[in-house]
Formats: C-alpha cells, sequence, structure tokens
C-alpha cells in the first residue's frame, strides 16, 4: 500500500524538491495551494496533472479549509512547510507572519485532531535555526538555547513548542526538524544567495551594472535544498518522535558566497572599504569577458545599501549536525558549499542567457518595447 503525504508549501522550493522525493518513494502526494492571480507554479509546473500529484485550494490562516483537506486526504504524513519564509518581510507584515507562521501550525494539529488521525498520522514542522537568532552558543545543537531575533523567529518559535506539546499531552508523532539555510537554483531570488547568484549572471552578460546587499559579514551555514528534503523524510521513519538539527557543519560570511559566486561567473572580486563603504571591485575578467562589451575592470559591482540591512540581524549560525548524522544517518556534506555556489551559477547564467534571447526575440517582434 502507498502512502500518502499532504504537503503545505508545496509550491516553495522545500516542498517542490520533497514532493518529487516523495513520488519517487511511491507516495500519493497532495499538495496546498493558495490562489493568486497568475496561477503559473513554476517549481511544480512539471509535476502538476501527473497521476500520483495532487493539488487542493485551501489557506494556512483558514481552518476550515485545513480541516476539511486533512478529512478528505487523510494523510499518513503532513510536511508543514507553508510560511511567510522571509525574515526581512516579518519586520513589515509582523501580524501575517505569526498567524501563518505560529497559529498556522496549530491549525494543522487541531485538523489532525479534529479528524480523529492522532494514531494514524505523522507531522513533520518545518522549525529553523533563526530560532537560535542572537546565538547564545557556536555551534548550534537540539540543546542550544534559543533566543529568536525577529517577528519571523519568534512565530516560529511559537510553532516549535506548540508541535512539542502536542507530541506530549496527546501522545501524537509531531517533530519539528531545525533545518539550517538551504538553498538551490529553486531559491526565492530575494534570499541573499540567489540574489548574488542572479547578479553576478546578470552582470557577467552586461544585463545588470550593480548588486546592492546588506550585511556582508553575516556567517550562515548554507546547505543544498534537495539533500535537506530527505532529512523530513527521515525524521518522520524515525522510531520515536524527535527533533534534530540539519546542517552541514560549515560555515561561510556573505561576502565569502558572493566572491565564489562572482568567480563562477568569470570576474574575480577584490573588496576595499569597511560597513557602509565597502565595495566589490572587478579585479581580473576571464578572456571571454573581458574581450566583451560590458563589465571591465575597476569596475564597482557590489555595494552596500542600508535598505538591506534589518532591526536586528542573526549574524553567526552555524549547526552540529551530530544527531542527524548518528541517529538519521544522514550526510551532511553530499554537496558542498563550492558545488552549491557553482551549481546556482550555473543555472542563473542560463537563465539570464536565455531571458537576454527572450528579450530580444520580443523587442524584435514587437511584443514588447
Ligand atoms: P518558500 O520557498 O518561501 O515557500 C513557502 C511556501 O509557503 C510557498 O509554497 C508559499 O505559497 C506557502 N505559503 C505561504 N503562506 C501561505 C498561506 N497563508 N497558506 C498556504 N501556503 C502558504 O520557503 P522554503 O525555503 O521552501 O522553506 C520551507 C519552509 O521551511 C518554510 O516554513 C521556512 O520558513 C522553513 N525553513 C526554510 C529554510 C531555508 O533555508 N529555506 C530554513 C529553515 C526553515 P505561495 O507560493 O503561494 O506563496
Ligand atoms: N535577503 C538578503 N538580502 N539578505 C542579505 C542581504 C540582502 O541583500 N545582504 C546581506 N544579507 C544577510 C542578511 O542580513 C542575513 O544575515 C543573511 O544575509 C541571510 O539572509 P537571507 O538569505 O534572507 O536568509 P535568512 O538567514 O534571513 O533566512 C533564511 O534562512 C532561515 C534559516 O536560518 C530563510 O530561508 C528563513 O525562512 C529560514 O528560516
Amino acid at each position: 500500500m502507498s502512502k500518502t503525504a499532504l504537503i503545505t508549501g508545496v509550491t516553495g522550493q522545500d516542498g517542490s524538491y520533497l514532493s518529487e522525493f516523495l513520488l519517487a518513494k511511491g507516495y500519493e502526494v497532495h499538495g496546498i495551494i493558495r490562489r493568486s492571480s497568475v496561477d503559473f507554479r513554476e517549481r511544480i509546473a512539471h509535476l502538476e496533472g501527473t497521476p500520483h500529484f495532487h493539488l487542493h485550494y485551501a489557506d494556512m490562516s483558514d481552518s476550515m479549509s485545513l480541516v476539511k483537506l486533512v478529512g478528505k486526504v487523510q494523510p499518513d504524513e503532513i510536511y508543514n512547510l507553508a510560511a511567510q519564509s522571509h525574515v526581512q518581510v516579518s519586520f513589515d507584515a509582523p501580524e501575517f507572519t505569526a498567524d501563518v507562521d505560529a497559529v498556522g501550525v496549530l491549525r494543522i494539529l487541531e485538523a489532525v485532531r479534529t479528524n480523529h488521525l492522532e494514531a494514524k498520522c505523522r507531522i513533520y514542522q518545518a522549525s529553523t535555526s533563526e530560532l537560535y537568532g542572537k546565538v547564545e552558543d557556536v555551534p548550534q545543537s537540539e540543546t542550544t538555547p534559543f533566543h529568536p531575533y525577529s517577528p519571523y523567529a519568534v512565530a516560529k518559535l511559537y510553532g516549535y513548542w506548540i508541535i512539542k506539546e502536542y507530541r506530549e499531552a496527546y501522545n501524537m508523532f509531531c517533530c519539528s526538524g531545525i533545518l539550517f539555510n538551504h538553498e538551490s537554483e529553486r531559491r526565492g531570488e530575494t534570499f541573499v544567495t540567489r540574489k548574488i547568484t542572479l547578479a553576478a549572471a546578470r552582470i557577467a552578460q552586461g544585463m545588470q551594472d550593480c548588486l546592492y546587499l546588506g550585511n556582508l559579514d553575516s556567517l550562515r551555514d548554507w546547505g543544498y535544498a534537495r539533500d535537506y528534503v530527505e532529512c523530513m523524510w527521515l525524521i518522520l521513519q524515525h522510531e520515536t518522535p524527535e527533533d534534530f538539527v540539519i546542517a552541514t557543519g560549515v560555515q561561510h560570511s556573505v561576502r565569502e558566497f558572493a566572491t565564489l559566486a562572482f568567480h563562477h561567473a568569470g570576474i574575480e572580486l577584490r573588496w576595499e572599504g569597511k560597513g557602509i563603504d565597502e565595495k566589490g571591485i572587478v579585479n581580473n575578467l576571464t578572456p571571454a569577458l573581458s574581450e566583451r562589451e560590458g563589465v571591465k575592470v575597476g569596475d564597482v559591482v557590489v555595494a552596500v545599501s542600508p535598505d538591506f540591512y534589518r532591526p536586528t540581524d542573526v549574524v553567526n549560525l552555524l549547526g552540529d549536525p551530530t544527531k542527524a548524522k548518528r541517529e538519521l544517518g544522514w550526510n551532511p556534506q553530499s554537496t558542498s558549499f563550492e558545488q552549491l555556489v557553482e551549481l546556482m551559477v550555473k543555472h542563473d547564467m542560463q537563465k539570464v542567457t536565455r531571458e537576454h534571447f527572450n528579450l530580444a526575440e520580443y523587442l524584435e517582434k514587437g511584443i514588447v518595447k
């Protein structure tokens, strides 16, 4: 008998990889989508219409929709990935963030209880390294104290504790994966890594002059999203419901990410200045780029803008994945930082080339002016 999974956040980076992973394991996969004015779901377009993949309209802020859907699907496993997931946005929309990222978790748990599925249905909650926030210890493990440092993190802390509470109060199999940052060619374009890889590709191809960033000193433990969704599944297959830190155990700064991304786009950077005055300047170009019109040695291609500073910023995340390695048999370093940056830049170099040709064709045909 194949298992049935319900994924909230199926259209997101992780939801799309998890869908592929579960379909390959023979699952019947159901996902929650929201109505939007543009109904193109880029990350899962290739799955829509395939026999074991089903989409349903519902919303994390609408209890009734969740109760009805859980009753209809009768899932063996729920992966609760839906969230307003952007930390900086949570400062501008804190109430919405709390509704979806905190109370949304409660709504999922209650939907399972209302349908009397506590004994059958296992629940995975997408918790986050942002819970460590203004960190009290480095590296961070399952026992490191939390100190959330944004409205997003405070909302996610509620999610973490309500999952723990329902596990103890109602004996439910529900767990948190405390995932550190994970990126990919499907990462949202306003998160720092994807913002950098897209800009490096555009600058190399003469489509953008300069990339503006915030805190270049911020340190993250960056892994590859495709590797991380396996862990979500492993956590729910574990004998007992437990929380796990999922991380690579390797840390880099935003500046290091940018240096490597530009390198893969054919641009060697040198850094000058400090704080708000720091600049990334072209030190060298590959022969192919130096022969083209566009970016030149000496150009400032990275600058700092205070617009991307946060009221409180989390600056030192480094995870200790020992428990996941030991108990789940998971390899935290199947994709290295260097491989991750390279695959993201390669993808975005091709994407920008395609956009460039489409634009040229549209201009020629008069579709855009
Ligand atoms: P993402 O790409 O931003 O995807 C978020 C998903 O949530 C999208 O499918 C979005 O739907 C959905 N969503 C948002 N509000 C909703 C609502 N009210 N009702 C229903 N669906 C809603 O995020 P991600 O990177 O895949 O991350 C997945 C989860 O892991 C999130 O909970 C995030 O907070 C958490 N997390 C992520 C990381 C990371 O580094 N990526 C690390 C730790 C934890 P639309 O497409 O309709 O907007
Ligand atoms: N987004 C962004 N844009 N961040 C920047 C920029 C910029 O221009 N310049 C510097 N940064 C810094 C941020 O201040 C932060 O310290 C770091 O880069 C990473 O920012 P994001 O990529 O936006 O990710 P995040 O760490 O805040 O949040 C992501 O990871 C969390 C797990 O730790 C999200 O995916 C969250 O949903 C997730 O929980």
